[in-house]
């Protein structure tokens, strides 16, 4: 097993210091910094392969369209999906979820169908879903946040009725480090006649992740939060229900025949992919995947279980701070978030700034969570395999001087 410290210094940005200090990086659950290993293989892309995809025949375009589908079949692999056309390459997370309201949503669902959405969703996975119910005439359900604050898959018989269509959640809270109940929440949907969208970019390349055992209709991740290039995610969807769909945007590289007055598109998953696709991005993600899958995905979230508990244990025992989200001790992923009193939570960024350490304030864009728990905003840190104890405890000691 690798040390840390080897891990450690894999990420070239580690090496930076800001105010003066080594750089202490807290701020994961926003994005993940990214190892030599992608870094290079993004430039190698460039250095050595760049070409268009799917059009040529060229050496280099041929190189890239290998260089994109085996991408896809890695990513495929890593999150068990059947098959590689069930993965369809996108910008992030946000337009994976535009994609399935697009292109499912908009051709299955009627006026006076309802679309379930839970109240802890960050605002990618809610924003649509209000866009849909307002052109449609869909209605929009909350599912609440349940006991000790994670979703409960009994609340569903109180929001779904058999208008419902769709059921969509986050696997993990970006903003409280609540692990939520997958596969029994998408049982009981399925059990009730709703397919499901999963909204998996807190917890892929964090812990173990399994498509087929989850029997999520989509799930909608990124590859910036788990150490791969931003601009590049995905959308995974059950071959049957992909199959139904039409692409949102067409355009080159979509079209099997076309003619004056329209086209025929390709099957899944090219007929989803208009336009010349990020292959750098996806090459450096395919890298960040087998990168992970080399750490494991097992000992990513057990680490960042155990720094997340020491911090927790840190902050419960000082005056002055309130933490919120699940304990130390309970099923959780390494997002905390915590309030120091009488500071707002942008002064406590600030301050912990001063030191070198990056963390996030303000309401993460989950703002029905916050206030459904009576909240504004929060200081949150947040973890991944390169944080160490040192860095859990350098982050007590800001605390401490704003107390
Ligand atoms: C749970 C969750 N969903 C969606 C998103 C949006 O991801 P992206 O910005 O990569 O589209 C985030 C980003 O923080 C997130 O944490």
């Amino acid at each position: 097993m690798r040390s840390l410290a080897d891990i450690r210094s894999d990420f070239p940005i580690l090496a930076r210091e800001i105010a003066g200090r080594p750089l202490v990086y807290l701020d994961n659950a926003s994005t993940t910094q990214k190892p030599a290993c992608v870094i290079d293989a993004v430039a190698d892309y460039y250095r050595g392969h760049c070409g268009n995809v799917h059009r040529g025949v060229h050496t280099l375009s041929i190189e890239s369209t290998d260089m994109l589908e085996s991408a896809r079949a890695r990513i495929a692999r890593f999150i068990g999906a059947r098959d590689a056309s069930e993965i369809i390459f996108t910008r992030n997370t946000t337009e994976s979820i535009h994609l399935a309201m697009h292109s499912w949503a908009r051709a299955h669902l009627r006026p006076g169908d309802s679309v379930v959405v839970s109240e802890m969703e960050h605002h990618s996975n809610l924003l649509p879903w209000q866009t849909l119910a307002r052109e449609r005439n869909v209605t929009l359900r909350f599912l609440p946040i349940g006991a000790r604050e994670r979703l409960d898959p009994r609340d569903l018989d109180r929001v779904m009725d058999d208008t419902t269509k769709l059921v969509t959640f986050t696997h993990a809270s970006n903003s409280l480090g609540i692990l939520n109940p997958a596969a029994e929440l998408i049982r009981a949907a399925h059990d009730r006649g709703a397919l499901v969208l999963l909204d998996a970019a807190q917890t892929i390349g964090h812990m173990p992740f399994d498509a087929q055992e989850l029997d999520a209709d989509f799930v909608a991740f990124s590859a910036h939060k788990m150490h791969g290039p931003a601009g590049a995610g995905a959308l995974y969807g059950k071959r049957a229900v992909l199959d139904t769909m039409e692409p949102f945007i067409a355009g080159g590289g979509t079209i099997a025949n076309i003619d004056r007055t329209g086209a025929s598109f390709l099957s899944v998953p090219h007929k989803f992919e208009a336009g010349t696709p990020d292959t750098a991005g996806f090459a450096g993600w395919a890298r960040a995947v087998d990168y992970v899958d080399e750490i494991g995905t097992a000992r990513i979230h057990e680490h960042a279980h155990a720094l997340a508990a020491r911090l927790l244990r840190g902050l419960e025992s000082r005056e002055g701070v309130t933490v919120y989200g699940p304990g130390a001790d309970e099923e959780r992923t390494g997002v905390v978030s915590f309030n120091v009193a009488n500071r707002s939570s942008e002064d406590v960024g600030r301050a912990l700034d001063a030191r070198g350490i990056a963390v996030r304030a303000g309401d993460h864009c989950t703002a029905l969570l916050l206030r459904a728990l009576g909240l504004g905003a929060t200081v949150r840190a947040s973890f991944a395999i390169y944080n160490t104890e040192e860095e859990v405890d350098a982050l007590l000691e800001g605390v401490n001087a704003l107390l």
